[in-house]
């Protein structure tokens, strides 16, 4: 029988986000939680080590493309429910090589709902009523916004841009029609860019962090008038558990920041904040390392999303202000400079200098 005990199985629990949504859960709920992560260069179980020996947390190394695995995680773990984080998340990397994102986000997304589906047809009609599927999507499924228009809403068509984009748009519709012919009880989050420790240092907040510190240029695509809603990582994990705990199937809730800033104005504010943290530093103002680069292709303009519907019917407002989720952040990245080291080298380092050369 599903209880409120019964573990939640995440998938991507070691990357940025799904990292601390495995922190927060045990900060806060406490029950069985299994992750299942890959591992590629963009999950790291250091983010982990603070749960990595409570009795209620297991670990294990997969693909969720691995139908034979995941059948034997719900058998032997009968959670009660999923929280689908694993994903391709790289928007540059996906211009690159978009395979693998079609790969992991869309099929994995259906090995992952074909063997929920099979787990449920096993359950009796009480427990299947308790089941939830949580798929973690973007708000970049939307397209972009021009100045003026209104932020995105659940309702808004997709109209995705680049092949990132189109794959969570891909795995959303997926979601939606599982929901649609098999009553499979599937809650979506889409929420705008999350910001803030653990980062891999290829988003743009800890990439300028990592490259000023080092006094390296700041690359800034096109005109850097490209707007973000930043959302403190913090505050999408506690969403997730609300959504989780809250959310209504076949129900999509977009969650955001309330707090759309153009690139050039974060990237400023980043250079500020370095400036007071390093006093001594030989970079400053670091703002000074600022280098205008050849836009991406396809940049989406702006992103801004209204997270009304979250806040009125799952109760969740963020906390953090951008002031101060960048202040944390930027003392996170200075007082882990060991982190940032051992992520970027070896595979990503690789990739990046066959992909990009030395920028
Ligand atoms: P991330 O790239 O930091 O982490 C992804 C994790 O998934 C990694 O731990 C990786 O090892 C794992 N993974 C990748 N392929 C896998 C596979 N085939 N099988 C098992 N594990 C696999 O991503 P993130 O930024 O933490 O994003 C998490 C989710 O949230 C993604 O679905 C992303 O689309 C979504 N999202 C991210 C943001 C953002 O700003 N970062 C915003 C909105 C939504
Ligand atoms: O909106 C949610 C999405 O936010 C998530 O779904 C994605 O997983 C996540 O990667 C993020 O996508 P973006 O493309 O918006 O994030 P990124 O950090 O790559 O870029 C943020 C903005 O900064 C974007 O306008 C591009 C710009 N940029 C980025 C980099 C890496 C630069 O100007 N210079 C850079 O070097």
């Amino acid at each position: 029988m599903l209880t409120h005990e019964s573990p939640v199985l995440v998938t991507g629990g070691a990357g940025f986000i799904g990292s601390h949504f495995v922190l927060d859960w045990f900060s806060t709920v406490g029950t069985p939680l299994v992750n299942l992560d890959k591992l590629t260069y963009a999950g790291n179980l250091r983010n982990l080590l603070p749960v990595a020996d409570l009795p209620g947390y297991h670990f294990v190394r997969g693909d969720i493309r691995d139908r034979e695995l995941i059948d034997r995680l719900m058998n032997e773990f009968s959670p009660r429910a999923i929280v689908h984080l694993a994903a391709e998340s790289h928007v540059d990397r996906s211009l690159v090589g978009p395979g693998e994102f079609l790969d992991t986000n869309i099929h994995g997304t259906f090995v992952l709902l074909e063997a929920a589906r099979a787990y449920l047809d096993k359950l009796d009609s009480d427990d299947r009523a308790k089941f939830r599927f949580l798929h973690v999507s973007t708000d970049e499924v939307f397209g972009s916004l021009k100045p003026g228009d209104a932020p995105f809403e659940e309702t808004f068509a997709f109209r995705p841009n680049s092949p990132y984009a189109a794959s969570k748009a891909a795995s959303d519709l997926l979601v939606r029609a599982w929901g649609k012919s098999y009553g499979f009880p599937a809650v979506v989050t889409n929420c705008s860019n999350n910001y803030g420790p653990l980062q891999f240092p290829e988003k743009l907040l800890p990439l300028i962090l990592n490259r000023a510190i080092h006094g390296e240029p700041l690359p800034i695509y096109g005109d850097g008038l490209q707007v973000r809603d930043w959302l403190y990582v913090g505050d999408h994990a506690a969403a997730l558990r609300v959504a989780l705990e809250k959310g209504v199937p076949g129900q999509t809730y977009n969650i955001g920041g309330w707090n759309e800033q153009a690139n050039l104005d974060t990237v400023q504010m980043l250079c500020a904040l370095l400036d007071e943290f390093l006093p001594n530093s030989p970079h400053r103002p670091h703002a000074q390392l600022m280098k205008f680069v050849t836009d991406r292709p396809g940049h989406d303009r702006r992103y801004a999303i209204n997270a009304t519907k979250a806040e009125r019917e799952l109760g969740w407002r963020p906390k953090e202000t951008f002031a101060s989720g960048l202040r944390k952040t930027v003392r996170w990245y200075l007082d882990n400079q060991a982190w940032v080291q051992e992520v970027t080298s070896g595979a990503y380092r690789e990739w990046m200098e066959t992909n990009y050369g030395a920028r």
